[in-house]
């Protein structure tokens, strides 16, 4: 197969392209190398993959003689309150909006990375995907209409759309805004880190290569919305005592207030994902997060 990777230098996206490779498909990465984290982190993510430099919000866009659009570019994170907001109208809605134009127009099928930060405070943990709706954040909000347009393109264009809900993806390559990135990073070099808010907040964590295998699986077989991953269910004091225990380090640790926007807790039902689309994810927290540990002190140079 012939598919197309938006944000394929990202975290996930270079996962995902380097899996679909292996698998034998041709692929091309489509990312503009945004600086909402450093985009040498980028290039080293891309160095294997060929990456076309394309903002999805603004360039002429071509699908024709792909089989299958994974769209995961896009701007992450829920600290979207603010003078940042325009930056997640455009390279979430206006380049989602752009991406489903051109695929409904090609003929092209399209997963679509979205997030679970559209349940906001969910009503029911763990959360199915009928849930209704309560983003917290901007961010959240965003993706929300991404899943609304990538609706009203498949009712009114016949675009052929799958949605997936990712819950807290980790791993190496984890972006270095998120949690354990930044605990491991702070670990490996002996700098601090900042706990925002009293550490029994908790997320549904999911491997990287686990949020791959459910994508891959969801262009080859599925329709509708499905939460993906998020059953390691632990929370930030949890999370922090396993790093700990697997650098055999001390955290320096500075606790502060809680941030506007963040969720209290995050834990997918995945039911759905595992019924319909066979999926089963293999990695544990503790195996995840040491692998992620050999990634991040590699990367300070040293233990
Ligand atoms: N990592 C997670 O735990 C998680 C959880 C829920 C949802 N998601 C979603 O999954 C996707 C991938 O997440 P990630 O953690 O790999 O993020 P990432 O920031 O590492 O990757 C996103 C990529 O999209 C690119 N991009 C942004 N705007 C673009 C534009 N206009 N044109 C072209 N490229 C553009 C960026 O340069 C970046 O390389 C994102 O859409 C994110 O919102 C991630």
């Amino acid at each position: 197969m012939r598919y197309a990777v938006t944000g394929a230098a990202g975290f996930i996206g270079s996962h995902l392209s380097e899996t679909l490779l292996a698998a034998g498909h041709e692929v091309v990465g489509f990312d503009s190398f945004t600086d909402y984290y450093d985009p040498a982190l980028k290039e080293e993510n891309a160095r294997h993959l060929d990456v076309r430099r394309v903002d999805l919000a603004a360039d002429p866009l071509d699908f024709a003689g792909f089989d299958g659009i994974f769209h995961l570019a896009g701007q992450p994170g829920v600290r979207s309150f603010g003078e940042v907001f325009p930056l997640y109208l455009t390279r979430n809605v206006l380049a989602s909006q752009r991406v489903f134009e051109a695929a409904a127009r090609d003929g092209v099928r399209v997963v679509f990375a979205s997030s679970s930060s559209i349940y906001g405070a969910a009503e029911r943990y763990p959360t199915p995907e009928d849930t209704p709706p309560q983003p917290l954040s901007p961010y959240g909000i965003t993706k929300l209409a991404c899943e609304h347009l990538a609706d009203a393109y498949r009712r009114s264009f016949d675009l052929d759309a799958v949605v997936l809900r990712y819950f807290n993806a980790f791993g190496p390559r984890q972006r270095p805004d998120m949690a354990f990135t930044r605990i491991l990073l702070a670990l490996a070099s002996g700098g601090s880190f900042e706990l925002f808010g009293d550490g029994q907040q908790s997320r549904g964590w999911t491997y990287v290569t686990d949020v791959v295998a459910a994508t891959i699986l969801a262009m080859e077989g599925g329709s509708g919305t499905y939460n993906v991953g998020g059953a390691l269910e632990a929370s930030m004091n949890e999370t922090i005592e396993l790093a700990e225990q697997i650098s055999g380090r001390t955290l320096d640790l500075h606790r502060r207030d809680e941030v506007p926007g963040d969720q209290r807790r995050t834990k997918a039902d995945t039911t759905r994902v595992s019924t319909e689309l066979g999926w089963v994810p293999k990695t544990t927290l503790e195996e995840g997060l040491r692998a992620q540990w050999e990634w991040a002190s590699t990367r300070v140079g040293g233990r």
